[in-house]
């Protein structure tokens, strides 16, 4: 028994082979004297088509019409050439058994269902070629983060869920609330049981245990500890904004990879974020051709050349002054004027990366001080910090990241001005009180990167479960 990794078309060399596939079948055609079942296993984008004859096996079974799409069978055969012209190699089988029937209400009989449609059946979509390949280019690119920066020397860090600091000092956490243990309770005596005030609303902060607690929006801040004293590390795990917007590229829950260098300045920052996105997307190009293909083919033609151009060349760098100067100077109107000062839109992006620099990724630099985050540092001007947000074409925004404020005295200015509590940001002044040294770090949202790579066009679909406002059921 062989076992074909890379689909049908790889098989030609095992002709004659014995082989065994598990998986649900995607269609079925009975004709008279032949019968034939597209099986796929998700192992690859390709079915297997076998063909059973009524000689076979458990053929009762296709006769009784228990082998219908969605159901779970196993098949063993042999592997001889097809003569369809989808695929060279097919099985002729053997034995034929069912493992779970399938309902006839199974929702995905078509072939082509909408993405809308499929959203309602998260559950079920990853059946699917589209969600089966974007499931696996994920993965590719998730192995890719891990592989580069393992190979350069950095360390991952486990950064937690659950924390009192706000990264991003823009109050968009969602707070964690102590519900009592029994699951068996209604929901009515859970709320009655997390902490109130005298007036009965919900005490806030009290409630992780007496004291108040948020769902992390950046592991950032943990990551600067340890690389102030492992000197390069990275983070990537879940991260929570809970900021009510229904755009195509924003979630309440996403992955995030975020890498932290010490002894780094912006150069070595912006050098850092363009090799590791010439990486990961080098790896899938290499690493998932079939998947890639499809996309390039069904989701967004010419992607794979946009994705190659991405690898080869360099990335367009332009500081946020001059990006106001070309938005300035453009034919085009923006629904959102232009002036210094104000935060570049989606539009904005789009039309820089688009428009003005043919679909390569452009990194901006040195944004206003007044619109970024409190621990960026303040550049000599005093108006800027060393920020740089790497933009790619549709996507707009995919990376976010800064040289951060080593300065202790610096840095308390800024939460003073900002507003900001000094003592709940205690241990992360500390890391300037003790060793303090320049260090640089940036954030990729992780299904960004899916929708960059794949072509997909809603992040929705980047991720299996997506939680947006007003959805987190399955
Ligand atoms: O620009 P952001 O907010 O930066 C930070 O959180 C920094 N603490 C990162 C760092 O320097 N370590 O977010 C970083 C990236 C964005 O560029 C975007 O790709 C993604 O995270 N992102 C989102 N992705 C999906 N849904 C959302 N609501 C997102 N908000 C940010
Ligand atoms: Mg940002």
């Amino acid at each position: 028994i062989v076992d074909i990794k890379g689909g049908p078309d790889e098989g030609l060399e095992k002709l004659g082979h014995s082989q065994v596939v598990r998986g649900w079948v995607r269609t079925i055609r009975v004709q008279s004297t032949v019968t034939f079942i597209e099986v796929n296993d998700g192992s690859c984008l390709s079915n297997m088509q076998c063909v059973v004859n009524p000689d076979a096996e458990g053929y009762d079974q296709v006769e009784a019409g228990l082998i219908t799409t969605g159901a779970s069978i196993h098949v063993q055969g042999v592997l001889v050439e097809s003569q369809g012209s989808k695929q060279k190699v097919e099985l002729k089988i053997e034995k034929i058994e069912t493992i779970g029937k399938s309902d006839p209400s199974f929702p995905i009989q078509k072939k082509r269902v909408s993405r809308e449609f499929l959203r309602t059946k998260a559950h079920l979509r990853p059946r699917t070629n589209t969600f089966g390949a974007v499931a696996r280019v994920r993965n590719a690119l998730a192995y890719a983060t891990h592989k580069f920066f393992n190979e350069n020397g950095f360390v991952w860090i486990s950064s937690p869920i659950i924390t009192a600091s706000d990264c991003e000092g823009a109050g968009e956490q969602f707070c964690v609330t102590t519900l009592i243990p029994s699951a068996q309770e209604p929901l009515d005596s859970k709320v009655d049981a997390i902490p109130k005030t005298e007036d009965g609303s919900i005490d806030w902060s009290q409630d992780f245990f007496g004291k108040p607690a948020f769902l992390t929006v950046s592991g950032q801040l943990n990551g600067e500890t340890y690389a102030t004293a492992l000197t390069d590390v990275y983070t990537f795990g879940p991260t929570f904004r809970a900021e009510n917007s229904n755009t195509s590229r924003h979630l309440a829950e996403f992955w995030m990879i975020e890498p932290e260098l010490a002894f780094a300045n912006l150069e070595d920052d912006m050098a850092c974020a363009t090799a590791y996105l010439q990486y990961v997307v080098k790896f899938i190009l290499e690493n998932c051709k079939e998947d890639m293909d499809f996309f390039n083919t069904w989701i967004e033609k010419g992607i794979v050349d946009r994705l190659s151009d991405v690898v080869e060349k360099d990335f367009v760098k332009l500081s946020y002054t001059d990006a106001v100067e070309l938005l300035l100077r453009a034919k085009k109107k923006f629904e959102f004027p232009v002036k210094w000062g104000c935060d570049l839109q989606s539009e904005h992006e789009r039309y820089i990366t688009e428009e003005t620099f043919g679909g390569s990724p452009v990194i901006i630099t040195d944004y206003p001080k007044d619109i970024k985050a409190f621990y960026m540092r303040q550049n000599d001007d005093g108006k800027t910090v060393a920020a740089m947000d790497v933009l790619v074409p549709r996507v707009g925004e995919l990376i976010g990241g800064s040289q951060r404020e080593e300065r202790l005295d610096y840095l308390e200015a800024r939460l003073d001005d900002l507003k900001l509590n000094k003592e709940s940001y205690w241990w992360y002044l500390d890391l300037r009180r003790y060793g303090s040294v320049p260090h640089a770090g940036f954030g990729l949202g992780f299904e960004r990167l899916v929708q960059f790579a794949t072509g997909i066009e809603n992040i929705r679909d980047a991720i299996p479960f997506p939680r947006t406002p007003g959805s987190a059921e399955s």
